[in-house]
């Protein structure tokens, strides 16, 4: 494991106190429909704000667990891990309970086909939602219907959380990507970036590393797709800190 090589060398304050609730940032990554990139786009992350140097907690509700084995792989002292045992429920209780270890920022990598429950309960707890979306017709309609789901749940109808759409796996120039621009555009929620389809964002799954290690990608394009997402959730963090009501 290399991303060893991009750590933050000051690892002074790399674990943290238990932050109260309304200083807690928990950053949902979820789509009903599987293989969309959630586990990528949280890996990726949880990396973002370790190149940064924050701690950050990746909780992993997947019985696949493939965000903790990735965390695993890189051994990391700034990223805690937080697992979920296969056929452990998803209820509101336990991932509070879960959420009372974690610290100021969570990633929560959350399963494909969440059901009505548990979504709202997710809802309930998260302050941020990123929605992976791919340029397929199937996946444009099931994220359709996920958007729509997300929105009618009693959490998000009694507080709506801030929800952004990341384009993944992308190819420009072909017809499908138009496709899902026009999606994209017709949506009143914010398009944040189109990650490549590439084969950087497989093997770096497979090794524990993210894009923003040094070694993984000598693309600046990609780099700079997660400082976007990384601003953009900044920007997030602090009118929800700021505006009394919006948490
Ligand atoms: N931008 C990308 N370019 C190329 N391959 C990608 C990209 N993003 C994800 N992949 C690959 O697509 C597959 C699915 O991605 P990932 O596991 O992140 O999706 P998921 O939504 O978490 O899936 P699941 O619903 O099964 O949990 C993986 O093999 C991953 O390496
Ligand atoms: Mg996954």
């Amino acid at each position: 494991m290399n991303s060893a090589q991009n750590k933050p060398t000051n690892r002074a304050n790399t674990y943290q106190q238990a932050p109260s609730m309304a200083k807690r940032t928990v950053i949902l990554v979820a789509n009903s429909k599987g293989g969309c990139g959630k586990s990528t786009i949280s890996t990726n992350l949880a990396c973002y704000y370790e190149a940064l140097g924050r701690p950050v907690t990746l909780m992993d509700l997947d019985p696949q667990q493939s965000s903790l084995q990735w965390l695993k792989l890189r051994n990391s002292d700034y990223i805690h891990g937080i697992g979920w045992p296969a056929g452990e429920p998803i209820s509101l209780g336990r991932l509070q309970q879960r959420l009372d270890q974690a610290g100021e920022i969570v990633i929560i990598d959350s399963p494909a086909g969440l059901d009505a429950h548990q979504l709202d309960h997710l809802m309930r707890l998260s302050q941020i939602v990123l929605v992976p979306v791919l340029p397929s017709p199937i996946d444009i309609r099931a994220t359709t219907r996920f958007l729509q789901n997300v929105m009618l749940t009693p959490s998000y109808r009694r507080r709506p959380r801030r929800l952004a759409v990341i384009a993944n796996r992308v190819r420009t120039r072909t017809k499908m990507y138009e496709a899902l621009r026009q999606f994209l555009s017709s949506l009143k929620i914010p398009y944040l970036v189109t990650l490549r389809d590439t084969q950087s964002y497989v093997q770096a799954m497979s090794r524990g590393e993210g894009i923003m290690d040094a070694a993984v990608s000598r693309h600046l394009d990609d780099k700079q797709h997660w400082r976007l997402i990384g601003e953009w959730l900044e920007v997030q963090r602090h009118l929800i800190q700021a505006m009394p009501g919006f948490r």
